[in-house]
């Protein structure tokens, strides 16, 4: 039974202050989680509730949300068995009693529901991962590493978001992990040759400033080869453009060009024709349903789609691009729908649909490591957690490590066949 649950103000990966939520239960466990932070969040998210004032962290502080923790939250939940995490989820979003959980706060509402789950688990003696997906949690997921950061991530002049390597090759998730590693470094090199500078951006991967996207492409192609792997083969490649933040007034603004959804288009089907690619995430903005519609008849059955801020882990809005032949692949991010149950409900009706889905991390992150036990205890196959650098990156990678080590001969990396769609 829940006993009693606490949180405070920590810090994220860039500065800025984040909810950590306590849970302790009567059998003395008592378990935390804190709560990640985007920076080119999608309008349809759930609430991240700030304090606003001036005085502190110019804005940025979460003591309200802290607040409604300990005030509200917690009492609610208390004397409540901790492995009921549906009911305890329903109580935290009528508590809040808004659509969008902006009344306490999603911050304050999914640092609640992950340290209930992790309490739950550590109580009935099991690891994260097996006590949220039974003896049929199994599969290692590819890992996405960002080693090229654009958009809002960097203060470079690059325009999308993410450069992905996928090392969809490997046997298993540790040979992923160093194989992606080892382009890693290459890059570092093979940028600082070039005359770019390498500083990080904010997950981890190297911000150059790069003339245009596709001259990104051209530096993991060749990092791969000069690695000693085959691109497309062992090494895949994918895109975030995170194309709302390049889009006003039905026009995106990119490469220093004007486009509309057509011409966009045919610029990603010329990509995907000269490079490798596996996966583009949010290619369209969040609230272009007509343009997504003609990316995905041109493209979904080359390669994967991804909506992050179209579908912003939204059973709802997943279920409207599904009627409408929207996309094909569900990014997953815990905090931009508030809780754990609501996270599950999107993943099952995107595999019930045939869509894929990917879990991934934010660009203010922390060193909690929950969406490692979950990508493997929902089988999902994909994760994205950033470049392999940076410790809140890495945590997410290392904990994958374990798992993979505590599953033993039971553990199957995803490998190629997370990617149904990838004719490459
Ligand atoms: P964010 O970016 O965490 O800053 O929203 C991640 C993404 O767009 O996938
Ligand atoms: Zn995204």
């Amino acid at each position: 039974l829940i006993e009693a649950v606490g949180a405070r103000e920590i810090l994220d990966s860039r500065g800025n202050p984040t909810v950590e939520v306590e849970v302790l239960l009567d059998d003395g466990i008592v378990q935390r989680a804190a709560v990640p932070s985007g920076a080119s969040t999608g309008a349809f998210e759930a609430y991240e509730l700030r304090d606003g004032d001036r005085s502190r962290y110019a804005g940025k502080g979460v003591r309200k949300a802290v607040e409604a923790v300990i005030d509200e939250l917690g009492p609610s939940i208390e004397g409540v068995e901790a492995s009921e995490q549906r009911v305890i989820d329903e109580i935290l979003i009528e508590v809040d009693g808004t659509e969008n959980k902006s009344r306490v706060g999603a911050n304050a509402i999914l640092g609640v529901s992950l340290a209930v789950a992790k309490a739950a688990a550590d109580s009935a003696d099991l690891p994260l991962f097996r006590y949220l997906g039974g003896p049929n949690a199994y599969l290692l997921p590819v890992p996405l590493f960002n080693v090229i950061n654009g958009g809002s991530h960097a203060d470079n002049g690059i325009d999308m978001q993410e450069f992905f390597l996928a090392p969809i090759g490997a046997d298993t998730f540790s040979d992923a992990l160093r194989w992606g590693t080892e382009v890693y470094h290459v890059l570092k090199g093979e940028l600082k040759a070039a005359g770019f500078a390498t500083g990080l951006g904010d997950e981890g991967g190297f911000a150059p400033d790069l003339p245009s996207n596709r001259e990104g492409l051209e530096f993991l192609v060749k990092a791969i080869e000069k690695a000693g792997f085959t691109p497309g083969t062992d090494i895949a490649l994918g895109l975030d453009a995170a194309a709302t933040e390049f889009y006003e007034n039905g026009i995106y603004r990119l490469d220093d060009k004007d486009w509309d959804a057509a011409s966009l288009t045919d610029y990603y089907v010329g990509l995907v024709d000269d490079f490798p690619i596996v996966t583009i995430e949010d290619a369209l903005a969040e609230d272009d349903w007509d343009g997504w519609k003609g990316l995905t008849e041109k493209l979904g059955s080359q390669i994967q789609l991804v909506g992050d801020d179209l579908f912003v882990t939204n059973p709802e809005r997943l279920q409207k691009g599904i009627d409408l032949g929207v996309a094909n692949s569900l990014l997953v991010k815990v905090n931009q729908i508030g809780t754990l149950s609501e996270t599950l409900d999107a993943i099952n009706l995107a595999h019930r649909s045939g869509y894929t889905t990917m879990l991934s991390h934010r660009s203010g992150e922390t060193e909690d490591t929950t969406i490692a036990d979950l990508v493997v205890a929902v089988n999902s196959g994909q994760i994205k957690s950033g470049a392999p650098a940076r410790s809140e990156r890495v945590a997410k990678y290392n904990q994958l490590l374990r798992i993979e080590e505590e599953l033993g001969d039971a553990a199957v990396f995803a490998g190629r066949s997370a990617f149904p769609r990838f004719k490459g």
